[in-house]
């Protein structure tokens, strides 16, 4: 063969040798390089395609090592009988990912699932994490207990006891890989006939999971004192997901006279529940702890449910519920063929973690820093009151901002989202967002903004809606 003709692109992603070896592997299956016919030398056909005589030898040895063509010593490459090769077409198309779940970049990202990952105690974790990997550990490559580590599920049931006034043995807990795998569990495990209420505006994931499970949920409204009891009493729901401590998204505390009417609701009638959702509760900047409801209950009706989303890591994924004394053996016969959803050294690591004290030492350091952030947040907005207002600061790593401005919500998120800002209305948060009359309201989540950038983070956020101080 005198020579071989290729259309090679220079300004290609892909390098030129590989071009040049799927050509010849593409002429050889296809059969118009023919079998046993003599490759042209390196350097003529370097010379040929007027590229270097090292691209050439590149792509000859891929060829070679691959079995398309054989050497010859000092006679040349030849090629091979590979009628039995497919050649498989390399250039796969990938379907284009909708923006909606691509994970897009910001400058400045107030979305309140960040968390300060400067502060995470990386040599602590660094130190558990190679103690667990050892071969002292044989037993964690084992399947572990489908509700969990017990260790773990211990040392939860002391955490909880002490810091939230939650009371439970370690067998009413179950552990799982985040919020969103454990609700579709409690939703199954108290069966068909159960009727949902949720709050509105309430946490999107429980939106999300009553819509893809065909059971249409009840939204019932939030005030300043969080869910409105009385339209509960007036659904027909017997069950009721509430975040009391702080709530999702608008950062109210469900106020005592309403913690009582919602307590004794439930013990009305002996298949309604409460799951409560403790997701942030650790941290409180204003006041006493308000001890969850589960500790109150008197008829075994909530179920309490949280999460290290926020007080350790997102990535984690560990999250539990704790299930009254009277679900424990319908959630063993539903439940117990199932395997544990985290992996047994993630648990392990982390009930050593707790067990030394590190996870209340990490809580009191974090409680300090998102405290400080929340102080320089409160200062940085408050020049731009009254057309700016804030609200839900109790609590938690987000706040409420209700702004007083011609544009709408929608108009405003877009204006921010053109200067890299993300900031989400709460309007988002509704299941059927009726607007009329509402006021413009935004969720600004602190957590993962830098203590230095607070100041500037606000400022930008201004100019891009035109709020002058
Ligand atoms: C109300 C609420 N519950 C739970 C979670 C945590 O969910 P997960 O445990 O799936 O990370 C969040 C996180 O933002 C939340 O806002």
């Amino acid at each position: 063969m005198d020579m071989l003709m290729f259309q090679l692109e220079r300004n290609s992603s892909k390098p030129m040798y590989e071009q040049l070896c799927e050509g010849i592997k593409k002429g050889i299956t296809e059969g118009t390089i023919p079998t046993e016919s003599k490759l042209p030398s390196k350097r003529k056909l370097a010379e040929f395609l007027n590229i270097s005589q090292t691209t050439i030898e590149l792509a000859y040895a891929q060829l070679l090592a691959e079995g398309f063509i054989a050497s010859k010593p000092r006679v040349g490459y030849f090629v091979e009988a590979v009628e039995e090769l497919a050649y498989v077409e390399k250039n796969i198309q990938y379907p284009a990912i909708p923006t909606s779940l691509s994970r897009e970049t910001f400058n400045i990202d107030f979305n309140p699932g960040q968390i300060d990952t400067e502060s995470f105690p990386f040599h602590l974790w660094r130190k558990y994490a190679k103690e667990a990997i050892d071969e002292q550990s044989q037993e964690l490559l084992l399947i572990g207990s489908p509700q969990g580590e017990q260790e773990l599920r211990e040392e939860i049931a002391t955490y909880l006891y002490q810091s939230r006034g939650v009371i439970c043995a370690p067998n009413q807990i179950v552990i799982g890989s985040g919020t969103e795998q454990l609700m579709p569990m409690i939703i199954r495990l108290l069966g068909p006939s159960s009727r949902f209420a949720i709050e509105n505006p309430g946490y999107p994931l429980t939106h999300h999971i009553f819509k893809q499970t065909d059971r249409p949920a009840i939204p019932i409204n939030v005030d300043d004192e969080g869910l409105l009891i009385n339209d509960l009493e007036h659904s027909k729901a017997n069950v009721v997901y509430v975040t009391p401590s702080h709530q999702f998204p608008t950062g109210a505390v469900l106020s005592a006279p309403r913690r009582a009417q919602l307590l004794n609701w439930a013990s009305q009638k002996n298949d309604r529940y409460i799951i409560e959702d403790d997701y942030d509760s650790e941290f409180r900047y204003i006041g006493k702890p308000i001890a969850a409801l589960q500790g109150m209950d008197k008829s075994d009706s909530v179920i309490y449910i949280s999460t290290f989303s926020k007080s350790l890591m997102p990535s984690l994924r560990i999250a539990y519920f704790v299930l009254p004394p009277k679900l424990v053996e319908v959630y063993n016969q539903a439940f117990n063929y199932y395997t544990s959803t985290v992996p047994r050294f993630e648990q392990h690591i982390l009930a050593q973690f707790m067990r030394d004290g590190h996870f209340a030492k990490h809580l009191n350091r974090m409680r300090k820093i998102y405290r400080k952030k929340l102080e320089k947040l409160t200062m940085a907005l408050e020049p731009f009151s009254p057309t700016v207002k804030i609200s839900g600061e109790q609590a938690g790593m987000h706040i409420v901002l209700t702004i007083s401005h011609t544009k709408s919500a929608a108009e405003l998120k877009d204006l921010a989202q053109e200067k890299g800002i993300r900031i989400i209305p709460i309007q988002e948060y509704m299941m059927d967002p009726i607007l009329n009359g509402k006021p413009t309201q935004f969720l600004l989540g602190f957590g993962g903004i830098k203590d230095e950038e607070i100041s500037q983070s606000v400022q930008q956020l201004m100019e891009a809606w035109g709020i002058r101080a």
